[in-house]
């Protein structure tokens, strides 16, 4: 009992000198200045109710279809889960088919190619990472499936990012043989080409082709490839949250009627 008080300072102080040696390591790190934040641009989809825009989603497909599947892949999405843009079967199928996969080996152990099925994920055009890089100036274009989720502000990241690039580059900026000067890339230089032209694609609703339109579409895209049911579980959210609001307003009238007839039932008593 008596030894207990005289324990805990000394675990103490043994602690705070252990932690000393960190304390002067995190300093430093402090040291470097945070990534700038990206403008915030309105979407949709943000907050606890946001749901996809469609038409949009579909916008940013045909610009993924078109530009972007050039270079990069997106492994955890399949020709089906298109269907959840909106899509018809039909075309859904069709797209799927107009792709060709590498198949098995035949009989004589060449290489075979086949049609895409509903199955098959939109996979990088490359053979592997190593031949992406060596086609690309040493780096490997980045798998599109989680692009959105692993960027910190994500969606507004990749807007700013995709609208970013300045060519030629400002003065006295360096100039880095197969890189590119963006605003919001790593050190400004980046080793994909700005993607993105007015025109360069057409989308049937009418909706002009600019870069900014391009780039706002293929960001939702990108948003709704890392989070596809993003529109079920805000729907069911609201939902669940109706169905309590339901709940809670029966009990509290429940409430009111039994103290109601406790109060009435006490007065008589009272009385009595
Ligand atoms: C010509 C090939 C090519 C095309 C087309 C292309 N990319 Fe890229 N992309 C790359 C390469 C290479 C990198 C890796 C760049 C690096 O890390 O320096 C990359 C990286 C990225 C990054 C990550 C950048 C970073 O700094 O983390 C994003 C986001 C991106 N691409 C989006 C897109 C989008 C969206 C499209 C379609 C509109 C597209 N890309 C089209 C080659 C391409």
């Amino acid at each position: 009992m008596v030894r207990c008080p005289a324990f805990r300072p000394t675990i103490l102080s043994a602690a705070l000198l252990a932690c000393l040696p960190l304390l002067a390591h995190a300093a430093p790190a402090a040291a470097p200045t945070t990534p700038p934040v990206p403008p915030h641009q309105k979407w949709s989809f943000e907050g606890p109710l946001g749901q996809f825009d469609q038409k949009s989603l579909q916008r940013g497909f045909i610009v993924f279809n078109e530009i972007c599947s050039s270079c990069h892949g997106m492994r955890s999405v399949t020709y089906h889960d298109l269907l959840g843009i909106g899509l018809s079967r039909q075309a859904m199928t069709d797209l799927a088919h107009a792709k060709q996969i590498a198949g098995p080996p035949d009989a004589a152990g060449h290489p075979t190619m086949r049609p895409g099925l509903p199955d098959d994920t939109l996979r990088s055009p490359f053979s592997s990472e190593a031949a992406a890089a060596a086609m690309m100036g040493g780096v490997a274009p980045p798998d599109q499936s989680r692009l959105a989720a692993i960027e910190p502000h994500g969606a507004d990241w990749l807007y700013a990012f995709l609208t970013g690039y300045h060519m030629p580059a400002p003065p006295g900026a360096p100039v880095v043989p197969g890189k590119f000067y963006n605003d919001w890339a790593d050190g400004h230089l980046v080793s994909m080409p700005p993607p993105l032209m007015d025109g360069a694609v057409d989308f049937p609703d009418g909706t002009p082709a600019t870069v900014a339109q391009q780039a706002r579409d293929v960001t939702s895209f990108l948003v709704w490839a890392s989070d596809p049911h993003r529109n079920d579980r805000h729907r069911i959210g609201l939902y669940v949250f109706a169905y309590l609001s339901g709940l809670l307003m029966l009990a509290i009238a429940w409430k009111r009627k039994i103290w109601k007839r406790a109060r009435h039932r006490n007065a008589q008593d009272t009385h009595d």
